[in-house]
């Protein structure tokens, strides 16, 4: 079993993904700002005496080399980020400061201290607008946010470092993850975790668009399951791949789900669909299986059934 230190540990990935590290044995020191992520996230994580969290910024200089210098892990799961494609347009230069800066200090402190692998969250962003689908990792890279375009060059500090000798560097481009623990603070947050606080609440949603709009959802279990197994598993070598399903729901089918379980609720508001907004997404999932082993096995309408059934 592993030491693993984990960046963003409280938020919504990060937490999962440390769940699932401490059940497969590994011990587990997690940083994170509380910025968007949480302690409660991690209630169950901190009763456990092999995890440890430390609660500071990890792009302030000194933080992480100092951690990652104490705790001496094989591998860095590094998901600490502004996560808000909509903030990152706002404020380009805390954007510039949480998804870049932070990226050059991991890869600082992995090869000042002797670390064997990174394990990078990137995102279906870096490929913009694409209308040839489903996506694959060679497709054409034009991000259309600061935030697509530092996950893109996070990739590449990363990669470079690797490329260096003595460094595995894992990039997972997520797709559109959903589950428990996902914030639904904004509008811009995303579409599921919105859609289950309105039907908790008694709401009606809004549908923006047609509702035949689809995405590449993806369960938090898969992905956080997908991380673990970039961590820890023997012979991987360096590269990047889609954390998808490969397969595509549109709104409506999430919908129906909602509806399924909240009959009282009324039926959804159309509204005009968002300018930008893309009409469909979905990513080629062979390279992760290829890669790393993994495939997603976390229907989607079983996943939303166990969101809509947590408390
Ligand atoms: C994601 C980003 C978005 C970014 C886009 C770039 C997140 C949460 N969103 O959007 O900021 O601009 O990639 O490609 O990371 N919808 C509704 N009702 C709602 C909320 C959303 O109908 O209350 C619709 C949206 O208009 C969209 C779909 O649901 O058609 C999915 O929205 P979202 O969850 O934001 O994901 P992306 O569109 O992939």
């Amino acid at each position: 079993m592993g030491k693993i230190f984990v960046t963003g540990a409280a938020g919504f990935i990060g937490s999962h993904t440390t769940d699932r590290l401490l059940a497969e044995g590994h011990e587990v020191s997690g940083v994170d700002n509380l910025r968007s992520g949480h302690r409660h996230n991690l209630t169950e994580a901190l009763k456990s005496p092999s995890f440890r969290l430390a609660e500071a910024d990890v792009a302030e200089a000194g933080v992480l080399d100092c951690l990652v210098a104490e705790f001496q892990p094989e591998a860095i799961i590094h998901l600490a980020a502004l996560v808000s494609v909509q903030e990152s347009i706002q404020d380009p230069a805390l954007n510039r400061r949480l998804n870049v800066t932070a990226t050059e200090l991991v890869a600082a402190a992995a090869r000042a201290h002797g670390v064997r692998r990174i394990v990078f969250a990137s995102s279906a962003a870096i490929y913009g607008d694409t209308t040839d689908l489903p996506i694959s990792e060679e497709a054409p890279k034009r991000p259309i946010s600061p935030y697509g375009e530092a996950k893109l060059a996070s990739e590449g500090i990363l990669l470079a470092a690797a490329a260096a000798g003595g460094l595995t560097v894992r990039c997972h481009r997520y797709f559109n993850v959903f589950g428990p623990r996902q914030d639904p603070a904004s509008q811009y947050s995303g579409v599921i975790s919105i859609f289950d606080r309105r039907y908790r609440d008694g709401k009606p949603v809004t549908i923006f668009g047609d509702g035949q709009q689809t995405r590449d959802f993806i369960s938090v279990h898969d992905v956080a399951r997908a991380n673990v197994i970039a961590a820890t598993s023997g012979g991987l070598v360096s590269g990047v791949a889609n954390i998808c399903t490969g397969r595509a729901t549109s709104l409506l089918d999430v919908v129906a789900v909602f509806a399924s379980h909240y009959p009282a609720v009324p039926p959804p508001t159309l509204a005009p669909a968002r300018s930008g907004d893309i009409v469909h997404s979905l990513g080629r999932p062979e390279r992760a299986r290829a890669e790393l082993g993994f495939a997603a096995e976390v229907p989607v309408a079983e996943a939303l059934g166990e969101l809509i059934r947590a408390g």
